[in-house]
């Protein structure tokens, strides 16, 4: 059963996306003070690079062109199998075209990414608390108990980050969050029949109890003005640490390595996922001095 607990809205301006070669090109975004951010400040000068990068030309996860006469997408809805709503609320769609909620990105088109609009990842944040062989828990230099998470490398752009992936058409979000960290984390795809099962003994329920802790926007250097990175982050707790020890990790295809990571002041993660897994460390310490 998934218990919303908290959802927050993280980005009310976006860094990662602005200024700078778009991600796998030469191509220039058009710089975007902080200030023009908003689509409601006016910025004449405004002329950002249209850029869709041609790898994504056909592929199965991606939208044709705005152009084509066949394609005829429904924004702000679930259209068919895909969801074009964004966790945002109500985004403006302008001759045709998508804009991004929180504002200018100084490129527009779709840059590497499939859909028009959102598009909707989902995040797995597995935790525990760090113990000693003993069992007792590790605490830091301010006797705060020290929490960990699993973390992936990414391998596009070599850093650490959740171990999260796309929701596929029609898939439910909380699936696709353990579908990727089975994925990812673990490697399920070398998995042996017997290993297979021992996962559904071990490891069904824990993955059935996961709480939404952030529903939104991610400020991710893939943004466009009209294509967007989406998310939903579920924290999968395993409080006594009886579960995950259990738990061997494995980077899986997509990914250049696992870890699990302490979570302490300098530790650095992709997008804003380091902002999220604080939100979650802030709300399971608090929970945890209530309960001790
Ligand atoms: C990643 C997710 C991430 C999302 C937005 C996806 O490619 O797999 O972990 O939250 O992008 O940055």
């Amino acid at each position: 059963m998934v218990r919303p607990t908290i959802l927050t809205m993280l980005v009310s301006i976006h860094y990662k996306c602005r200024g700078g070669l778009y991600p796998r090109s030469n191509i220039e975004r058009f710089t975007v003070p902080d200030e023009k951010v908003s689509w409601s400040t006016e910025f004449i000068e405004y002329k950002p690079v249209n850029y869709t990068s041609p790898h994504i030309n056909g592929k199965p996860y991606a939208d044709p062109d705005i152009g084509d006469p066949n394609f005829k997408p429904n924004f702000n809805q679930i259209d068919g199998k895909i969801s074009r709503i964004s966790y945002t609320g109500k985004y403006n769609v302008e001759n045709r075209y998508p804009l991004n909620p929180v504002g200018r990105t100084g490129i527009t088109g779709r840059g590497v990414l499939g859909r028009w609009g959102p598009n909707h990842a989902a995040d797995p944040i597995v935790t525990t608390w760090k113990r000693f062989d003993n069992g007792e828990v590790a605490l830091d230099e301010n006797n705060k108990p020290i929490l960990q998470f699993v973390a992936i490398k990414r391998s596009d752009t070599g850093e650490w980050a959740l171990p999260g992936g796309m929701v596929d058409p029609g898939e439910k979000v909380a699936t696709t969050a353990v579908r990727e960290f089975r994925e990812e984390a673990t490697n399920s795809d070398t998995m042996s029949e017997a290993e297979k099962k021992t996962w559904l003994v071990k490891f069904d329920k824990f993955f059935s109890g996961g709480d939404v802790v952030y529903e939104g926007y991610i400020d991710d250097h893939r943004n466009t003005d009209n294509a967007w990175m989406e998310s939903a982050a579920y924290n999968f707790h395993d409080n006594n640490g009886t579960v995950v020890g259990g738990m061997k990790l494995h980077a899986g295809s997509d990914a250049a390595g696992v870890r699990w990571v302490d979570i302490t002041s300098d530790f650095e993660l992709y997008a804003c996922h380091k902002k999220i897994v604080l939100e979650v460390y802030n709300k399971l310490l608090l929970q945890y001095s209530e309960s001790s």
